[in-house]
């Protein structure tokens, strides 16, 4: 049995330390990179620390708008699919690569499983939540991390293709977890006493695409240094270009409160955010590697996917509302004090193994005579 693996996005790459190890087990495995995300923080690093395969195909697509990218990645996957001929095409998550080669693969036809299905934010504007929802209704099998995406596969009518298998980055946040305290130090680097300091990223379109959101944002963070200061300020690359053309960048950096740094390598940021008081993010994966962290998140997005972080009371969506974000860092704070999240609502670490035992059930099942 051969599966065919489409990866291009850090998260993906994160997702793929699970899962390829956990496949090659029980089947052969063939890893596309689409080469969405290239710099080396992004992506490199993550197979280097990781330990994941190196990829079999990469097909460095690159940076662009949506229709570009995806479609530049459509044009360079469908004939290597052709060519490949998988058993089966796996994909991750929310991106623009994950959309590409879900189309690629649901016209050839070639069955289609998604891990990471399911997850809804019910808001459309985001570009995230229109590829979720159109790969989700053109896979065969949809791989679950919780309870509340299967609920919502099942209110559009697609529960009996999906299983619920835990959440893989849950896997990779305990294995990895602690060899990053272990061999990490960013602390040193830094000048940073754990316990003592705050972790803000920032990267969602919404958030730094947009002037004012974007100079919003960064009065945000301005505010929280000051009040709970020192903030260590991790910053995507498409964020970088935008507070540069912005004219932000060099009062972020002037604030004595705020440390700017680059994108970090999977060890350096876990074991950062392991250290950390509290985490301001829009991240979708980041809220849920706090929370399994066992640190406080306030999201700067008004709503979340990962509903659990939020029912638990250990998330709190502020937006961008700089007021709503220090009366929440300030309850978080305090709260964890006296207690602390619960990392085992999103699985006992073993849920790759169960996605690929259920990928290939799932087409033995259908192979069979
Ligand atoms: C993408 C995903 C997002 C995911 C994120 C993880 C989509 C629509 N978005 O966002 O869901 O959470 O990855 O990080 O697929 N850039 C570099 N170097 C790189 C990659 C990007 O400098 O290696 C810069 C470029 O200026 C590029 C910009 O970042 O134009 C945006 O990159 P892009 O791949 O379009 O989306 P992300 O913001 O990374």
């Amino acid at each position: 049995m051969r599966i065919l693996t489409v990866v291009g996005n850090r998260p993906q790459l994160v997702k793929a330390a699970a899962v390829s190890p956990q496949l090659r087990k029980l089947a052969e495995e063939v890893l596309v990179h689409s080469g969405q995300h290239y710099d080396h923080e992004l992506s490199a690093v993550f197979f280097e620390e990781l330990g994941i395969p190196l990829p079999d195909h990469d097909l460095a697509v690159g940076s662009g708008s949506h229709a570009r990218q995806t479609a530049t990645a459509i044009s360079r996957l469908e004939p290597l699919l052709e060519q490949e001929r998988p058993d089966a095409v796996l994909v991750y998550g929310d991106t623009n690569t994950t959309l590409a080669a879900a189309l690629v693969a649901a016209k050839l036809p070639l069955p289609l499983v998604h891990v990471e299905a399911g997850m809804r934010s019910f808001d459309a504007s985001m570009p995230e939540e229109v590829n979720r929802v159109v790969v989700d209704h053109v896979s065969g099998l949809l791989l679950c991390s919780t309870e509340t995406a299967l609920e919502n596969l099942r209110a559009e009518g697609l529960a009996e293709r999906a299983r619920i298998v835990g959440d893989v980055m849950a896997d990779v946040a305990r294995r990895f977890g602690p060899i990053a305290e272990e061999r990490s130090r960013i602390h040193d680097q830094l000048g940073l006493r754990r316990g003592e300091y705050l972790v803000a990223t920032l990267h969602r379109a919404a958030s730094v695409d947009d002037g004012p959101s974007l100079r919003r944002a960064a009065e945000l963070l301005a505010a929280v240094a000051e009040q709970f200061g020192p903030l260590v300020f991790v910053v995507h690359p498409r964020t970088d270009g935008r507070l540069a053309e912005a004219g932000l960048m060099p009062t972020l950096e002037a604030n004595s409160r705020i440390i700017v740094s680059k994108s970090l390598g999977y060890l350096d940021f876990t074991a950062l955010i392991r250290g950390s008081r509290a985490v301001l993010t829009d991240s979708g994966g980041l809220q849920k590697e706090a929370y399994l962290a066992g640190v406080p998140c306030v999201t700067l997005r008004p709503q979340t996917e990962w509903l659990e972080t939020v029912d638990s009371g250990w998330n709190r969506l502020a937006g961008l509302d700089a007021e709503a974000a220090l009366r929440d860092l300030g309850e978080l704070i305090a709260r964890r004090r006296e207690e602390s999240p619960d990392p085992a609502i999103y699985g006992d670490g073993r849920a790759a193994e169960r996605c690929a035992r259920e990928l290939v059930s799932w087409l033995e099942a259908a192979t069979a005579p």
